[in-house]
């Protein structure tokens, strides 16, 4: 028996595990083309050089890019794992820092649509990273999708990300109201991404956390402002990540600020469910 297969017999009867859990989080949005990708990269670079053991997941499954915006491919991909043909630590692919990457296969299909073996084959392995890592980073598709909310359910907390833009603040008030509807989200927190000032990233943040709780009841945490920067667009046509780039530069320290929030948080009522449950309860898998 592998180690790893041991290691999930022994959280399934229970034994106490051999490191803390991992702190799983979601990084969401509303609207597409608001800069996830890019906030899941360099977040995951700050906060490995930061010294926390990190791995991101690109789950965007179908439109996968977490290797486009880092400038590194991968032989492997989530693919091989859910065909049955790699185990999840053969297909990690190590990025700055010691960065840990799950790369996605472009075009594979949502969830749905795997077959009950390969659910559960892909949950089972996704429940290996939960004691292997500080942070366990989901980087998910835009919008509403069965994909998207079964990832922010496992999460501790989930990262909606915005842009100023009106139609950007509409579409991730709908996504909140369904996480806090189907109560898919232990904490949702909110990053301001492409923001023309710090005044205004702020204001923006803080009319969104009040609309959520006057109207969905749900305290939203705001744990950063981007801002808009030509930098980062430049990094991401260079494929070179601007936390690596330019570390001292405005968007890179708004980035380390928000690896801080995120590495200071306590955790959610999740951490006693567990990963490996809440990904059955989640998919099915029995
Ligand atoms: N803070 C920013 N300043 C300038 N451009 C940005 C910023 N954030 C994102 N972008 C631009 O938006 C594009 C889309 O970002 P991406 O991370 O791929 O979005 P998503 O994953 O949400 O679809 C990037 O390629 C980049 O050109
Ligand atoms: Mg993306």
């Amino acid at each position: 028996m592998k180690w790893d297969q041991a290691h999930l017999l022994r959280q399934r009867v229970g034994k106490a595990p051999p490191r803390p859990r991992a702190k799983v989080i979601t990084i969401v949005s509303g609207k597409g083309g608001v800069g996830k990708t890019n906030l899941v990269v360099n977040l995951g670079i700050a906060l490995s050089r930061n010294g926390k053991t990190t791995t991101i997941v690109d789950a965007d499954l179908g439109l996968a890019n977490v290797d486009v915006v880092l400038g590194q491919y991968f032989d492997h991909d989530l693919e091989h794992v859910i065909k049955g043909e790699k185990r999840l630590e053969e297909i990690i692919g190590f990025g700055p820092y010691g960065l840990r990457i799950v790369p996605s296969a472009s075009g594979v299909q949502g969830m749905a649509n795997m077959s009950p073996e390969e659910r559960e084959r892909l949950i089972t392995e996704l429940a290996t990273l939960e004691y292997n890592t500080d942070f366990l980073i989901f980087d998910t598709g835009a919008g509403i999708s069965r994909n998207v909310l079964a990832f922010a359910n496992l999460a501790d907390e989930v990262v909606v990300v915005v842009t100023p833009e009106p139609t950007s603040i509409a579409d991730a008030y709908a996504l909140v109201k369904l996480l806090v509807t189907a109560r898919a989200a232990s904490g949702i927190a909110l990053v301001v991404n492409r923001s023309l000032s710090i005044e205004d990233g702020r204001a923006t943040g803080e009319r969104f956390m009040m609309l959520a709780e006057r109207f969905l009841r749900h305290k939203v945490r705001l744990i950063g402002v981007v801002s808009d920067d030509v930098l980062v667009s430049q990094a991401v046509r260079r494929q070179h990540p601007f936390v690596l780039s330019h570390p001292e530069s405005t968007p890179s320290r708004q980035v380390d600020a928000i690896a801080r929030s995120l590495a200071g948080e306590t955790v959610s009522p999740i951490a006693e469910r567990g990963l490996l449950l809440g990904l059955k309860r989640l998919f099915g898998g029995r």
